[in-house]
């Protein structure tokens, strides 16, 4: 049975497996089920409630999106390459009166579909991670929050993770701990932009952008002067930079993104002192 041998092979195939993490690249691993303690901190630093669909790739036994609905009444989806656990997981959904809101289905996680995916859950090994992570970034929305147990994403570091105390893992008792990492997708702002700030006469300023995932550098040229900065930051589809005012003072613009458009305010300290809005220059 799949839980016997999940008991036999869980510790040491998952460390025998990560020997040879940089060499897996089609496999995320076997199947080692994430604690309840760490499955109940994931879905908290996901923030999921009732408005959600949570997608968990590699789902094993079920038990995140499981959770996910009995407790925060969410809906979504789980996929696994093994059908023993497809059908385990979706036998534990009728059971528990919510195979109307989740499902599990027999399939890649490469071949998944995350267009529905508000939270996107993982416990995949680093090689399976680095290669998910191009259709993660282009296949899921700005705002997305993704939640992975113990692994990361190599360049594309966690806006947070946590440490937690579990009193089982790889179905052992004992003191063990476990990361739990939180990533919120965010929107891609990488060009040029031209800038019109509300009150203000004459040339657009312009705005380039270098980005690295949820952090950003570039430059703004307003006024005949222009200026670098290297403090831009993306939570989702909120931005903000910061540039210099004169007199020692900065002006932060936050904004919020749409695809080829932004539209926010400048701030000197906490007061607002200019709405602002951006196009993209093709
Ligand atoms: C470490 S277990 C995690 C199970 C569950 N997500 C949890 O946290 O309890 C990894 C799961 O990923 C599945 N898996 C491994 N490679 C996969 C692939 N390429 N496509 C789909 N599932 C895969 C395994 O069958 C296993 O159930």
């Amino acid at each position: 049975m799949k839980f016997l041998r999940t008991l036999a092979c869980g510790a040491v195939a998952l460390c025998a497996s990560l020997a040879h993490a940089a060499d897996v690249e089609r496999t995320g691993g076997p199947y080692v089920p994430t604690p309840p303690a760490v499955v109940e901190k994931m879905l908290e630093l996901a923030g999921v409630g009732s408005q959600d669909f949570v997608v968990d790739l590699g789902s094993g036994d079920g038990r995140i999106v499981l959770a996910a609905a009995t407790r925060y009444q969410a809906s979504g989806m789980g996929v696994d390459i093994d059908p023993e656990l497809v059908e385990v997981a979706n036998a534990l959904a009728r059971k528990q009166g919510i195979a109307g809101r989740v499902r599990f289905l027999r399939q890649d996680v490469m071949a998944a579909d995350l267009s529905r995916a508000t939270v996107l859950t993982l416990y995949l090994l680093p090689g399976m991670m680095a290669s998910l992570r191009p259709k993660l970034l282009a296949e899921l929305k700005p705002g997305t929050r993704v939640v992975s147990h113990d692994f990361g994403f190599d360049q594309w570091k966690p806006d947070r993770s946590v440490t937690v105390e579990t009193q089982e893992k790889y179905d052992m008792t004992g003191m063990w701990t476990s990361d739990v990492h939180l990533w919120i997708v965010p929107a891609a702002v990488q060009g040029a932009w031209r800038v019109t700030r509300a009150g203000e006469e004459g040339e657009p300023s312009r705005l380039e952008i270098r980005q690295g995932f949820q952090q950003f550098e570039g430059r703004f040229s307003r006024g005949g002067r222009t200026f670098t900065f290297r403090d831009g930051r993306l939570e989702g589809v909120r931005l903000s930079f910061a540039v210099p005012a004169g007199n020692g003072r900065s002006e932060r613009y936050s904004a919020t993104v749409g695809r080829d458009r932004m539209n926010g305010e400048v701030r000197d300290g906490e007061a607002v002192v200019a709405r602002w809005s951006a196009t993209r220059i093709p």
